[in-house]
């Protein structure tokens, strides 16, 4: 596993996208697993100022997204479809066709649709790059503490704690209490693994992840498990600071 400490969340996003874009280059039809959430906004902001400035080729591209909550058009405001389409989908010139997220619809068969996503990673030959991030406690996409490091694409509830810290986004409206997440073996299979970590929020989940023991207690743990992860942190994820 490397580790890569950045001064700050800027150098970690240019880094991030550095990366992805010298991947993209080597492979330009690249299949790549990608995240939501705070931590990666500064990546698809790099992405698409390449895309605008450069020219930077994305047609080719080919994505699978982590997850998405059950329950929520995919239209809705919150929802990681509409996410996706606001910060990096709709900004840059990728086949609409060659997007893949799970669809967490209501009344959808979440497990139907789990298989189909499962499928549909394998039938794409796999992932050559996935990027992710992690929660506060410990959770990679939404495998919450407690899963199955061989679980597969499937519907999943969201630990208490993941809803509380969603609340922040959904205001007034509910957050959903389920979602349709990659599986940890799912993710373990991909070619290659980027992590992204930034703030002190972070900074105890990083060290139990990347330096504890390789427990589902600790879904990110698993990442020890797999011999091509490469961690971006900035300063502040990189120390369990304790408050006397
Ligand atoms: C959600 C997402 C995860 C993400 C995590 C951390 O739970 N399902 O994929 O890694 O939040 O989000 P943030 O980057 O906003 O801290």
């Amino acid at each position: 596993m490397r580790v890569l400490v950045t001064p700050d969340y800027r150098t970690l996003s240019r880094t991030a996208a550095e990366l992805l874009i010298k991947a993209l280059h080597a492979k330009s039809n690249l299949r790549l697993g990608l995240p939501t959430g705070r931590t990666p906004l500064g990546m698809y902001e790099e992405l698409v100022k390449k895309h605008q400035e450069e020219h930077l080729d994305f047609s080719k591209l080919m994505t699978f997204n982590l997850d998405e909550y059950l329950g929520l058009p995919s239209d809705h405001p919150k929802s990681y479809h509409t996410y996706m389409k606001q910060h990096f989908f709709e900004q840059v010139n990728i086949s609409p066709t060659n997007i893949h997220i799970p669809d967490g619809s209501p009344g959808i068969d979440a497990d139907r649709e789990s298989e189909r996503y499962e499928k549909a990673i394998h039938d794409a030959g796999g992932l050559d790059l996935l990027v992710v991030g992690i929660g506060a406690n410990g959770h990679i996409a939404f495998n919450e503490p407690g899963s199955a490091f061989d679980s597969r694409t499937r519907a999943v509830d969201l630990a208490p704690e993941t809803i509380a810290n969603a609340t922040q986004y959904f205001g007034s409206d509910r957050v959903p209490a389920r979602a349709i997440t990659m599986g940890i073996g799912t993710m373990l299979e991909a070619r290659r693994i980027l992590l992204l970590a930034a703030g002190t929020s972070k900074a105890d989940a990083v060290d139990r992840a990347l330096r504890g023991p390789v427990s589902p207690d600790v879904p990110a743990s698993a990442l020890q498990l797999h011999p091509r992860v490469i961690v971006i942190l900035d300063e502040a994820a990189n120390h369990h600071r304790v408050d006397c």
